[in-house]
């Protein structure tokens, strides 16, 4: 499949994740196999404006290629002008999210708020492919409830508006994330249109992967699976390539990658803030492990990185000893 110049084969994304896909988790994913990236989404206004946080998210590095520079509103205007300004941070193309679900967005008529009314969805997605002469790709979700699926009209439109790939998450505004994605839209918005479509929601194994290409879409966009394990890019690779698993990463694997997110965090925003946002990946990087509440308490109290380094690896250690060693 191809955006713009970019030719890839059957590539794996990383889903836009506000607070989580920033350049550190970003870059550990492409490490591990993922194909394309995107940035946390920006929202146009706030681009316009030039509110420092915001234009923060467009900071992306050569290594990172192919990746796109994601944004959202329904404001004509303000979205050229936001894909203007996102160009000048030269990514490879430019994302219009159309698919978020959260309240405060939804309801004032971004992100998948743009599924309920289809002349604005037009008018913006015309005026970001006005605002830039990179390509523009889309993502969004089925519609905005079960009685208003529209995603074969929104998925038409947004190719003859030409928007060039076209990510679908696989349920509606009103599901959020409740129920099961379900996939088997993928192949009849395939049907309708003939630029790339990457498929997401629920994919969550090397299987899962497979499945999602079995409907005929281009490419798989995995998000929530990647947080807690980015092996699971290189791990989908390799079962589609063989048809094999690659074994499952250890404890001790998984604690020097959590780790090393840590310190990558801590140089893209600070020691002590990157400790603090860190908290929050302790459960998911140790997913499964027994007895981590008193683990996760206590590193909880820790404000540097030294300290956690020691804790985290101690604990590795002691789980991973055998425990049925007999006395010497
Ligand atoms: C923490 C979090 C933040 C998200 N932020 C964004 C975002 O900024 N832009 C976007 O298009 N989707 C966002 N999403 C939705 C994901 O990109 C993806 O569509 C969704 O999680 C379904 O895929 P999954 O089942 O593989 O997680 C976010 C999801 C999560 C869990």
């Amino acid at each position: 499949m191809r955006i713009g110049d970019i030719e890839l084969k059957k590539p794996l994304a990383l889903a836009p994740m506000e607070n989580v896909s920033d350049p550190p988790f970003r870059r550990i994913c492409k490490d591990y196999g993922a194909d394309i990236l995107y940035t946390e989404f920006a929202n146009c206004e706030a681009v316009v404006r030039d509110v420092k946080r915001t234009l923060r998210k467009f900071e992306i590095d050569d290594a990172e290629r192919p990746i796109g520079i994601q944004i959202y509103g329904n404001k004509p205007d303000s979205m050229e002008r936001a894909a203007a300004l996102a160009e000048e941070a030269k990514p490879d193309f430019i994302d219009l999210n159309a698919g978020c679900w959260v309240r405060k967005i939804a309801m004032r008529g971004d992100g998948a708020g743009l599924l309920r009314n289809l002349p604005r969805f037009e008018a913006v997605v015309k005026a970001v492919v006005r605002g830039t002469r990179l390509p523009v790709t889309a993502k969004t979700r089925l519609g905005w409830d079960e009685d208003t699926i529209n995603i074969l009209d929104v998925a038409r439109m947004v190719e003859q508006c030409g928007v060039q790939m076209l990510a679908v998450h696989c349920r509606t505004r009103v599901q959020g994330y409740k129920g099961e994605a379900d996939w088997s839209w993928l192949e009849k918005v395939k049907a309708v249109i003939s630029i790339p479509l990457i498929g997401n929601g629920d994919v969550r194994s090397p299987e899962d992967v497979r499945r999602m290409f079995d409907t005929g879409c281009d490419g798989v966009m995995i998000g929530r699976a990647a947080i807690q394990n980015a092996w699971i890019f290189a791990r989908a690779k390799h079962y589609l390539a063989t048809g094999e698993h690659l074994p499952e990463p250890t404890l001790s694997e998984r604690v020097e990658l959590c780790l090393r997110h840590l310190r990558a965090a801590a140089e893209y925003k600070g020691e002590r803030r990157a400790v603090l946002e860190h908290r929050k990946h302790y459960a998911t990087y140790l997913k499964g492990e027994p007895n981590i509440a008193k683990l996760r308490a206590g590193l909880m109290q820790f404000e540097t990185i030294e300290p956690i380094e020691e804790r985290l690896r101690r604990f590795a250690v002691r789980s991973s000893a055998p425990t049925d060693t007999p006395a010497p």
